[in-house]
């Protein structure tokens, strides 16, 4: 059968880790699961407290607002201005979404059409690839690390990509894609880089939706500067912000998009037609959660911070050398030169046979991603400890 949008996908690589994880498991083998950036730790006690309550009044099961309850948009623009200094207004300059990947997607058929490009960074979150595509535009890829670098540091490289590709299209972007920090890699970037890439935007009169969905995990006191933080960003700059890696709210779908007023009323005129909105209960134990457990957050950080200290102490230790991220939940492990004649897929489902480790091979996030393996800091410390012994045994030719 013909299918259209969905033709030009990629086959989805994960979908064949999902299906030696569960072999394995099926098989009574205790995978350490690395492999799928979805949060363990539980959402705050009094969001699902208020879920509950407000779930029980019927008033609240009818249709609800597709651009987000007023006192939503309002906890997300205070919480703007608490965190980054950032004004935003809460009826021009702020969208709910259901969450961060619906708002994207759904941004992209705003801005984009059949005969336009977009630029993306590669390797990326995969719909960060995708997107531009659904609403018939074409991906114009730039490399967001140099994969022989040691760091997770865009820097030049990045900007050298950007301003080749901008001068070889042929059809000048109208979008360019980012997310700091960055999935897979954990790029993390400085607020004086944000103000280049906003320079760039305006100087080239494109648009720039940063995904800002790691905007509360920075790492030993970095702290992940918003691009609605440069002058001027809101001529031409948009950005995701999710309650799902913040506040570990990962199935409640809430997210926002937040910036340019002209792209904010258009995602909200179009979402007016396709959605009724989260479910009201949802976005009213949202607004609790960002004004009531305002640092859950700083919790999570915490929490995160320590599983990173200790996958990569003990990547390091048993010779598997990884550079330590500024930020994110992710640790982005080029294949040790041992291992190197395997593929991202290759030695991700050797880790699986041979040491009981899931990860996500790095291909899945696009051609850039080969070379290297994605670990999602979603298990304990003790289970990275067991990881890390397994790993060791399974990986005998590492110094
Ligand atoms: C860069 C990025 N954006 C968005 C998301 C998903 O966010 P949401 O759950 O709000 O759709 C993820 C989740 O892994 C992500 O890594």
């Amino acid at each position: 059968m013909e299918f259209r949008r969905i033709n030009g996908l990629p086959p989805y690589v994960f979908a064949q880790i999902n299906g030696l994880k569960a072999e394995a498991r099926a098989a009574g083998r205790d995978i350490v699961d690395f492999g799928f950036g979805n949060p363990d730790l539980p959402s705050p006690d009094i969001a699902v407290e208020k879920l509950s309550e407000a779930a029980h009044n019927p008033k609240n099961h009818r249709y609800s607002a597709s651009r987000g309850l007023p006192n939503l948009r309002l906890a997300m623009a205070t919480r703007y201005k608490k965190m980054w200094d950032v004004d935003l207004d809460p009826d021009t300059e702020v969208v709910t979404t259901i969450g961060a990947k619906e708002g994207l997607t759904h941004l992209m058929w705003v801005l984009l059409g059949p005969g336009d490009t977009a630029i993306v960074p590669s390797p990326s979150y995969p719909i960060h690839l995708a997107g531009p595509g659904f609403a018939g535009a074409t991906v114009i890829t730039v490399p967001m690390l140099d994969p022989a670098s040691s760091e997770n540091d865009p820097g030049d490289d990045f900007f050298d990509g950007l301003v080749t590709a901008w001068e070889k299209a042929t059809v000048k972007p109208r979008v360019i894609i980012c997310s700091f920090p960055h999935n897979p890699t954990s790029a993390c970037v400085d607020l004086a880089f944000m103000e280049r890439l906003v320079n760039f935007a305006l100087e080239h009169d494109v648009i720039i939706c940063h995904d800002f969905a790691y905007a509360d995990l920075g790492f030993d006191g970095y702290k992940p500067p918003s691009i609605m933080q440069v002058p001027r960003a809101k001529e031409c700059c948009v950005e995701l912000y999710t309650l799902t890696k913040s506040f570990s709210m990962a199935g409640w779908r809430v997210g926002f998009m937040v910036g340019n007023k002209e792209i904010v009323a258009a995602l909200t005129k179009l979402k007016s037609y396709l959605d009724y909105g989260t479910f009201q209960p949802v976005q009213i134990a949202a607004i609790v959660a960002m004004n009531e457990a305002q640092s859950y957050p700083d919790e999570l950080q915490v929490i995160y911070q320590a599983r990173r200290d200790t996958l990569i102490d003990g990547l390091n230790r048993i010779g598997w050398e990884v550079p330590a991220p500024k930020g994110s939940m992710f640790i982005w492990a080029r294949i040790p030169e041992q291992y190197r004649d395997h593929s991202s897929l290759d030695f991700a489902k050797y880790l699986i046979a041979e040491a009981d480790v899931a990860t996500s091979p790095g291909v899945g996030f696009g051609d850039g991603g080969d070379g290297h393996v994605r670990f999602a800091l979603i298990e304990n410390e003790l289970r990275t400890q067991q990881a890390i012994r397994n790993l060791k045994k399974a990986l005998p030719k590492l110094g």
